[in-house]
């Protein structure tokens, strides 16, 4: 069952919170924290939340661990190498605790809600002080609280389906772009996937709760929210309400800014949504559908819930209903069991599709997930040329697909230096593609229109209109 922590817990991490920055005080010195967030944009929002809470305890800031009065590290698990990278990282820290014995090193996020992971850190990381779940994180202030007053190792990752925990202090990364999750965990159980066993069940947040967080965002000057979720399309089943809903109360908040969203699972890209995305003009004219696999003798083996067929009916929608729509897609090369004629499905569906970029991987096995458990007799070296081969068919389909651009005028969110060239400003269309300028430093942090003059492989450049 999920649990809303209440508010009577959230007071009490509030006194701890209280409680640490006493003793910060006490120093010569602020004491200084560095968090380093592994993985998806739901794991950068939890770091916010991370920072949010240390700010409050008294922390100020530092880019590198060396010479941190407090390291967290706050984890994804979604493929090994990121796995690889956080161990990497933990045991470059042994030198940092012997020169320093007094830092506290936490790890925190997906990966140590594996058990397997919990021991091997008990194991072989002794300098390893603090670890928390995915379920723990707002009882942040009462575990640094015990380390700064009894130094002993403490592992808390609470079991359960999952939990919403309000009000917490969040420091933001990037005032102009704002991350709001709508909705924490996942019921989906794709084959490959480990997310429904570290984040939990679907569980959505009250949409008063969104919007009073989207609106206060907006009146701080932000000009582009993000909703998050693992499968934002299932936001608000079990309130009633639905996401397209949701895109309707958040686009009609006044002023102007741009709303963007991720992730979309296919199953549920109903013709409502598209409909109403359609009919909300702050929405993101960028779809990022994961389609995984062309295969739809994968997509089965995958738990999709969609076949290849069903996958082009939606694009195909998409294209009728918003024909200026950018589609991009992730791939999954290699999936127990995929032989070559699986793998040409795909290479056909993205010629087919023609999508304007793709996050592409290789299919990595997750200790606990049902594929991890299918024969998989397909090889390292010809899954990596498979991964190549639809590099280069991928970037042949990129090649020239920005030329249809050159000559419209787009409205563009200014954000900062460019990046073809630094004297230039940047930003972004309303189908997510960059854009750089030329301009006045001051129009940073607002809308302008720019004509298109140049398309490049990855980016266009114009001039203000
Ligand atoms: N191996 C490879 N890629 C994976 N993804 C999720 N799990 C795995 C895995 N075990 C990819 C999917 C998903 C993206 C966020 O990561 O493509 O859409
Ligand atoms: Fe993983 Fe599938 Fe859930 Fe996405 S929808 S988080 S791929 S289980």
């Amino acid at each position: 069952m999920t649990v809303n922590i209440t508010a009577e817990e959230m007071a009490k991490q509030r006194g701890f919170i209280e409680k640490c920055a006493e003793i910060n005080s006490r120093r010569e010195t602020p004491p200084t924290a560095h968090v380093h967030t592994f993985g998806c944009q739901q794991n950068v929002s939890d770091g916010e939340k991370i920072k949010g809470m240390l700010a409050e305890m008294g922390c100020g800031f530092s880019d590198i661990p060396e010479g941190a009065d407090i390291i967290i590290f706050n984890t994804c698990a979604v493929r090994e190498n990121a796995e690889d990278r956080v161990f990497g990282n933990l045991g470059a820290l042994k030198h940092e605790k012997r020169r320093n014995p007094d830092v506290i090193i936490g790890v925190c996020g997906c990966m140590v809600q594996q058990e397997h992971i919990v021991k091997k850190i008990k194991r072989s990381f002794p300098h390893v002080d603090l670890v928390f779940g995915t379920n723990a994180l707002h009882t942040l202030p009462e575990l640094i609280y015990g380390q700064l007053t009894e130094r002993k190792r403490e592992f808390y990752v609470p079991e359960g389906d999952g939990v919403i925990a309000e009000g917490l202090p969040i420091r933001r990364e990037n005032a102009l772009k704002v991350s709001i999750p709508i909705m924490y965990g996942c019921n989906n159980f794709c084959t490959y996937c480990i997310v429904p066993y570290v984040r939990g069940r679907e569980r959505s947040r009250s949409t008063e709760d969104i919007l009073a967080e989207a609106r206060t965002a907006i009146q701080s000057g932000a000009k582009e929210l993000l909703l998050l979720g693992q499968n934002v399309n299932s936001y608000g089943k079990e309130l009633g309400t639905s996401f397209p809903e949701l895109l309707r109360a958040v686009n009609a908040i006044d002023g102007e800014f741009r709303i963007c969203y991720m992730s979309s699972h296919p199953k549920d890209a109903t013709r409502e949504l598209i409909d109403t995305i359609s009919e909300c003009g702050k929405v993101t004219r960028h779809f990022h559908l994961p389609v995984q696999s062309g295969s739809s003798r994968i997509l089965g083996l995958m738990n999709r819930h969609y076949t290849r067929e069903d996958y082009i009916k939606i694009v195909e929608y998409i294209r009728e209903r918003i024909p200026d729509a950018a589609l991009t897609s992730d791939i999954i090369v290699g999936f127990p069991g995929e032989t070559r004629e699986d793998f040409e499905e795909t290479l056909s569906l993205i010629r087919e599709v023609r999508f304007d970029s793709l996050y592409t991987f290789i299919y990595s096995p997750r200790k606990g997930t049902k594929a991890a458990e299918m024969p998989d007799p397909v090889s390292a070296e010809e899954k990596g040329g498979w991964f190549r081969e639809l590099l280069d068919v991928q970037g042949d389909i990129g090649r020239g697909l920005y030329e249809k651009y050159v000559g419209q005028t787009l409205r563009v969110l200014c954000e900062g230096e460019g990046r073809t060239d630094p004297s230039l400003l940047t930003g972004k269309t309303p189908q997510d593609v960059i854009v750089d300028f030329d301009g006045d430093r001051s129009l940073i942090g607002g809308f302008v229109n720019v004509k298109i003059e140049r398309a490049y492989q990855w980016a266009l450049v114009g001039k203000i209109v």
